[in-house]
C-alpha cells in the first residue's frame, strides 16, 4: 500500500535538484505521486526522452532560463506562422505552481485537497474521486479551515475570476504581438536584429501566459504568483509590439 513514484523523468529531475525520492516522507509522497504527471516537460530531440525543466528552479522565469540554454539541442516546440517566433508549449504545471503557493509552502499536499479523508459507517478512507475539491469542500478544505463552505467557495471564485481577467488580457496582447511582428516582418527595409528581439520578447510573453493558461486551477494553486506572471506577460507583449514597430518604422 506504500505510495510509489515510477516516472524516471520525475525521479531524475528531483535528483538533479538534490532531492532523493527514495528518502521522501509519506507527506511529500502525497504530492510527488501527482507531480510525476502534473508537471511541465519536454522531449529531448535525439533520445525522445521526457525531461522536466527544473534544474534552475520551478518559477516561470527559471524554467524559461533553462529552455534558453537549448538543453540537448531543444530549441522550440513549434514555429509561429505569423511572427516566425520559436515557441514553447507549456504542459499542465500544477506541481510547479502549487509548490510556491501558500498551501505548497505550508506542506498541504495535492492529496489533502483532491483525495480527502472520507467516513462511511465508521470507516475512514481516502476518496479516489480525484476531481475539483469544490465538489467535496467540507472534506477537502474544512479539516483545516474554520470558515464556512460559502466563504471558501467565494474565495476560490474570486481568485479564479481575477486570474481569468488577466489571463484573457495577456492572451489577447500576445496574439496582437504575433500579428504586429508578422506585419513588421513584411516591410522590406525592417531591421532584422530588432525584429529578432521582438520575436524573443513574444516567445517569452507567451510562455508566461501559457504557464498559467495550461495550469488547471485557474490561479487557485498560487494566486499572487499567477497574477505576477500574467502582468509580466502583458508587459512583455507590449514591449514586443513596440520593438517590432521600431524595427520597421511602423505603427501597427
Ligand atoms: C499517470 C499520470 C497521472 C497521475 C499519477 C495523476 N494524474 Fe491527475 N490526471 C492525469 C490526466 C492525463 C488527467 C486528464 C484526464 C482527462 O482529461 O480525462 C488528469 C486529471 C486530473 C484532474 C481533473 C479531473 C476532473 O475532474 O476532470 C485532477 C483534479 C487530477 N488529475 C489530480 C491528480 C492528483 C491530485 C493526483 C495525485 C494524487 C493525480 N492527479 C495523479 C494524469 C495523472
Ligand atoms: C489547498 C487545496 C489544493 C491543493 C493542495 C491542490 N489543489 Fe488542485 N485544485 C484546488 C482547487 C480549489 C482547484 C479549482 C477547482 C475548481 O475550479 O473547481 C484545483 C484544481 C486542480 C485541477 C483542475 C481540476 C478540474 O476539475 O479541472 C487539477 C488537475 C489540480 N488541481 C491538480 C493538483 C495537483 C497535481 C496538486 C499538487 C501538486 C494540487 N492540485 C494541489 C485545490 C488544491
Ligand atoms: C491541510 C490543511 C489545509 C487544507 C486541506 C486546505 N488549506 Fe487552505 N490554507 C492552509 C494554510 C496553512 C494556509 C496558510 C494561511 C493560514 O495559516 O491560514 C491556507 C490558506 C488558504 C487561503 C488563503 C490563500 C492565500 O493565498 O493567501 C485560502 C483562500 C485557502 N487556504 C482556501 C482553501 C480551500 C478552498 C481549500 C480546499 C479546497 C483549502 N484551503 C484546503 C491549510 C489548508
Amino acid at each position: 500500500m506504500n505510495l510509489r513514484v515510477i516516472n524516471p523523468a520525475f525521479i531524475e529531475a528531483m535528483q538533479r535538484r538534490g532531492i532523493d525520492i527514495n528518502k521522501a516522507s509519506p507527506d511529500d509522497m502525497r504530492s510527488y505521486v501527482c507531480g510525476q504527471c502534473h508537471g511541465e516537460y519536454y522531449f529531448e530531440p535525439e533520445s525522445k526522452k521526457a525531461v522536466f525543466p527544473w534544474d534552475k528552479g520551478m518559477l516561470p522565469e527559471q524554467m524559461y532560463a533553462y529552455y534558453q540554454e537549448k538543453p540537448a539541442g531543444f530549441d522550440q516546440d513549434w514555429l509561429h506562422p505569423d511572427s516566425q517566433a520559436k515557441m514553447l508549449k507549456a504542459q499542465h504545471p500544477e506541481f510547479e505552481t502549487w509548490s510556491g503557493g501558500v498551501h505548497g509552502k505550508s506542506g498541504v499536499s495535492c492529496a489533502d485537497c483532491h483525495m480527502p479523508y472520507m467516513r462511511k459507517q465508521g470507516q475512514k478512507y481516502t476518496s479516489h474521486w480525484v476531481t475539483s475539491p469544490m465538489r467535496l469542500t467540507k472534506e477537502s478544505c474544512m479539516p483545516c479551515h474554520t470558515q464556512s463552505e460559502a466563504w471558501l467557495l467565494d474565495r476560490v471564485k474570486t481568485i479564479q475570476n481575477n486570474a481569468w481577467q488577466l489571463q484573457r488580457a495577456a492572451g489577447q496582447t500576445v496574439a496582437r504581438a504575433h500579428e504586429v511582428i508578422g506585419k513588421a516582418g513584411a516591410v522590406t527595409k525592417a531591421n532584422q536584429a530588432e525584429l529578432d528581439k521582438a520575436r524573443e520578447l513574444v516567445r517569452k510573453a507567451q510562455w508566461f501566459w501559457d504557464i498559467v493558461a495550461a495550469e488547471n486551477s485557474m490561479g487557485f494553486h498560487n494566486p499572487d504568483q499567477v497574477l505576477n506572471t500574467l502582468g509580466r506577460s502583458i508587459d512583455m507583449a507590449h514591449q514586443a509590439i513596440a520593438t517590432a514597430n521600431r524595427a520597421a518604422g511602423t505603427s501597427f
